[in-house]
């Protein structure tokens, strides 16, 4: 009989999720170039699975309309598969691309293949290894006809949240990478921020590894229970056979990126929608990988000496806490609030409750507070900005203080904390009627003759900034 499912890249995302499909019963088959993969997927010896090394053989083993998903890296590899796809499917079939591909690229593919009488499914697959074998988050978006056709096998195998599958149409064209993108940058965001919470820890705080893991474990019992937290308690109480340090003392201070965190600032900016918590989570792994830099820098600027931080880490922990939950708000909020102009812009029909929802399981952002985000949109949908949302408003409000202490006693500490830092002088900006950017327009007019508006009168204006008139 033929097959139900095929994956192009089989690598472990690919080899992983369709272990995840064959597993709930569909039969598979899969392909990738490097015939090691092919084999290794063979020997699972698995009834509902089979691996080609040819892609004509793979082709005709699917049964029609034939759905086959790429995981293979995005960029280059993602086009030229498409092509040599094109040579074995007809119109009518279904092309899946569940990489983290460029949204701009994946727009592109869906009108080329569209075109041609394919259909075209950009889809961001959530979750990690783990997530692809057990269940990830996944967001598709493109053609809705093709949705109809991987509506059952997609809420199979993605995992569940009270009964409900974390996976939903996200919208037209590229809304399913647009989305992932964000999820992505929104990660780069909380573990930016939790990475500021160990550095407040460890070098204000001075606590020790086992109590900076009692720490996160507490917050994960708590509101602020999510994967990242939890993997981050985890992480502190790693060791390797026989040693006695943590593994994370043992690993360097440069952080990679792929990518996908720097796209969703450039997005943002394209749309001149800020996301400062995001911009500086990409900056400051920039700035990590500078090493040599850095390691300069250091022996001329010596250390600030610690004298913000009493002597009881358990109650700044509380503090941190609240912090934390404000700044987490702040980065979850901002995301929404990229994608509700993306909405505008590109006419996706994104639903932000429904995306919270998916959310809430299987990716690696989910958490106890997607819950909150969930119920701000779902009795609002015209909801402009999380923050503004009366519930929510009510939540963050009892934590702002506590996140102006921690700051600014980091600050004085000379603790770097710019993701905090940009939450706070965000939400400052945000609940401000006036801010001070009446200068800006002066100071653009005055060299520039870029003009200016008037608060009592409609129009633009240019001044000449002339000598006479600057009366001292
Ligand atoms: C996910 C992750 C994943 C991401 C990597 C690392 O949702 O499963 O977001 O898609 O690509 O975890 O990303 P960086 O290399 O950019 O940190």
């Amino acid at each position: 009989s033929q097959s139900a499912f095929g994956m192009i890249g089989l690598g472990t995302m690919g080899s992983n999720l369709l272990q995840n499909i064959a597993d709930h019963g569909y039969s598979c088959s899969g392909y990738d170039i490097n015939k090691e993969q092919v084999q290794e997927l063979n020997d699972l010896k698995s009834d509902n699975i089979k691996g080609y090394t040819d892609l004509n053989e793979f082709a005709e083993s699917l049964k029609s309309p034939k759905i086959v998903m790429m995981l293979v890296p995005a960029g280059e590899i993602v086009d030229n598969v498409i092509k040599d796809l094109l040579g074995v499917l007809s119109p009518g079939d279904i092309i899946i691309d569940g990489g983290n591909s460029h949204y701009t690229d994946t727009e592109k593919r869906y009108k080329e293949l569209e075109e041609k009488g394919y259909h075209f499914v950009g889809m961001g697959v959530s979750g990690g290894e783990e997530g692809a074998r057990r269940g990830p988050s996944m967001m598709p978006g493109g053609d809705k006809e093709a949705y109809k056709y991987l509506q059952p096998i997609l809420e199979k195998i993605a995992a569940q949240v009270n009964g409900e599958p974390t996976v939903a149409f996200m919208g037209k064209g590229s809304a399913g990478h647009f989305v992932k993108m964000v999820h992505n940058g929104i990660e780069y965001a909380i573990m930016q921020l939790i990475s500021e919470t160990y550095a407040i820890m460890k070098d204000g705080l001075e606590m020790h590894n086992d109590e900076i893991y009692k720490v996160y474990k507490s917050w994960n019992e708590g509101r602020l229970k999510s994967y990242l937290v939890e993997i981050t308690a985890d992480i502190f109480s790693y060791r390797n056979e026989g040693e006695e340090n943590i593994l994370l003392d043992s690993i360097r201070d440069q952080a990679k990126a792929k990518g996908t965190g720097k796209w969703t600032s450039q997005a943002a900016m394209d749309l001149h929608l800020p996301t400062p918590i995001i911009d500086v989570s990409v900056s400051t792994r920039d700035l990590s990988s500078k090493k040599d830099l850095r390691v300069e820098a250091s022996k001329i600027y010596p250390d600030q000496t610690a004298s913000a931080y009493g002597k009881s880490p358990e109650e700044y922990a509380t503090k941190l806490e609240n912090a934390f939950y404000f700044a987490m708000v702040s980065a979850y909020a901002q995301g929404m609030h990229l994608m509700y102009a993306a909405n505008e812009e590109f006419d996706y029909d994104l639903n932000l409750d429904v995306i919270a929802k998916i959310w809430r399981g299987g990716c690696i952002i989910r958490s106890e507070f997607l819950e909150d985000i969930y119920s701000a949109y779902n009795k609002n949908p015209e909801l402009k900005h999380l923050l503004l949302d009366k519930q929510i408003a009510q939540s963050i409000s009892m934590n702002i203080t506590a996140a102006r202490n921690v700051v600014s006693d980091a600050v004085l500490n000379g603790i770097a904390t710019p993701a905090f830092s940009a939450a706070l002088s965000y939400f400052d900006n945000f609940r401000s009627e006036t801010m001070p950017t009446n200068l800006i327009q002066a100071q653009r007019d005055f060299f520039g003759s870029h003009t200016y508006e008037l608060k009592a009168k409609e129009g633009v204006f240019h001044t000449k900034w002339i000598m006479e008139n600057i009366k001292e």
